[in-house]
């Protein structure tokens, strides 16, 4: 639908009932909600279109409300669960509403198969298995299924009132896409564009070794393709937003473009080594000169 460049930037203006009631649907490992101010900061004041590859939980896309957009992953639960939500929120809402948080009843619906369930059933499951599973985490095993334990809460908000309504409204307009990151922008991304790229984060520690979001890995060599799109898409003229753990290959790939490091507390980690951590925002635009700047 927003294959070609769009010819004025056309945003939405957050004051919008439906944005500002928007919020991310699931919690997610690497979620950038802690981030939002400094990637505001980072973005253009205008843009054609905004688009995000690696959107995980959308904590920037839901706080932005951002039209036309695309937005896509190579996780295809969680991308059906976006257009399903952006569909059909009323039959999701009365899906979830029949699950019931108890132990017994999580691990029989843990154990069906994603891929032979219905799209609007496999929605409401995967935001019933987030909400009830152990600290609200998306993990899956080598073969690419959850594996996340039972949460034990007593009082989990399966269904909060008109969310994923609101979520619908925001989502409409939206291309949302099950792809590999580069064969999206490939298709997508032109000059004008904002692209926020935030794919699964180098670890810096043995401890820091979450990053099973699909059965495939995102590797150093994963990080180099992906560091050669950034060049391409700052040569078309992309205004580019990256994040990453503060690693020192993530400052010899981008050496060139503008890089801050930000101090940013890890929910997902249960060991104390790793409850904090720095992340960086690399900016890459045709103009972008190198330049690193510290902040806490
Ligand atoms: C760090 S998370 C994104 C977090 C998100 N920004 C948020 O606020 O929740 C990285 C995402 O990249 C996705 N991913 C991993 N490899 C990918 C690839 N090759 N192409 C597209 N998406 C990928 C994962 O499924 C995961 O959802």
């Amino acid at each position: 639908m927003v294959a070609e460049q769009a010819d004025a930037a056309a945003h939405f203006d957050p004051s919008l009932p439906f944005v500002r009631k928007a919020r991310p649907i699931i919690k997610w490992a690497g979620g950038k909600s802690q981030l939002l101010g400094e990637l505001r900061s980072a973005m253009p004041s205008r843009y054609n279109k905004y688009i995000e590859p690696f959107v995980g939980g959308g904590a920037l896309f839901f706080a932005l409300g951002p039209r036309p957009a695309v937005i896509g992953d190579s996780n295809p639960e969680l991308v059906n669960l976006y257009q399903v939500v952006r569909d059909a929120p009323q039959r999701v809402a009365k899906l979830l509403s029949r699950f019931e948080n108890a132990k017994d009843a999580y691990y029989e619906i843990r154990s069906l198969k994603y891929e032979e369930l219905e799209p609007d059933y496999a929605a409401a499951r995967m935001i019933y298995l987030n909400r009830t599973c152990f600290n609200g985490l998306y993990r899956v095993n080598r073969k690419g299924q959850f594996n996340v334990p039972f949460g034990n809460y007593r009082r989990p908000n399966l269904c909060r009132n008109g969310e994923l309504e609101a979520a619908s409204k925001l989502l409409k307009g939206t291309d949302v896409i099950l792809a590999d990151y580069k064969a999206l922008l490939k298709s997508y991304a032109y000059a004008g564009d904002f692209v926020f790229l935030d794919p699964p984060y180098l670890p810096v520690s043995k401890y820091a070794d979450f990053k099973r979001y699909t059965k495939e890995q995102f590797g150093d060599d994963d990080h180099i393709e992906l560091a050669k799109e950034v060049d391409r898409l700052a040569s078309i003229g992309c205004h580019v937003v990256l994040t990453n753990s503060n690693h020192p290959l993530v400052h010899r790939l981008y050496a060139r473009y503008q890089i801050s490091i930000h101090q940013t507390k890890r929910h997902i980690s249960s060991k104390p080594q790793t409850r904090i951590g720095e992340d960086v925002i690399v900016v890459a635009t045709n103009g972008t000169g190198s330049s690193c700047t510290h902040q806490a």
